[in-house]
């Protein structure tokens, strides 16, 4: 039962983020690997592995930092350039690593 709950709610995930672009997503990181590592597990635990979390939460923590709410000057200046549609596709490509 628990594992249909599980099932239910990744689908619906599923179906609420298609519309991002996962190879755009994997495009962009490119600029992200330096610090984030190659595939979102970094290697200097200075900084914060970006496989596997939740889409909206790196969504929501990519917005905190373009509009100051989350402050650090390095993800600030890594953020400037993105739009929600840039941002929802890194998001969503690191969503699904390390499933
Ligand atoms: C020069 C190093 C560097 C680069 C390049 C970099 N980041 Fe970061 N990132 C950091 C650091 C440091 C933090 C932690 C900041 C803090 O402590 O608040 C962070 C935090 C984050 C977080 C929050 C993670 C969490 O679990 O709270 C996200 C999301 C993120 N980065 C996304 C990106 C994306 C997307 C890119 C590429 C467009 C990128 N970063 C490029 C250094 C970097």
């Amino acid at each position: 039962m628990r594992k249909l709950l599980i099932l239910a709610g990744i689908s619906m995930f599923a179906v609420q983020v298609q519309a991002a672009d996962i190879n755009a997503g994997q495009r962009l990181s490119a600029s992200c690997a330096s610090c984030h590592g190659q595939k979102g597990i970094s290697s200097n635990p200075m900084y914060p592995n970006l496989a596997g979390q939740k889409a909206p939460y790196l969504v929501k923590q990519m917005r905190d930092f373009k509009t100051g709410k989350r402050q650090d000057p390095v993800m600030s200046a890594m953020v400037k350039s993105l739009d929600e549609a840039a941002m929802n596709n890194i998001a969503e490509y690191y969503s699904q690593l390390g499933k």
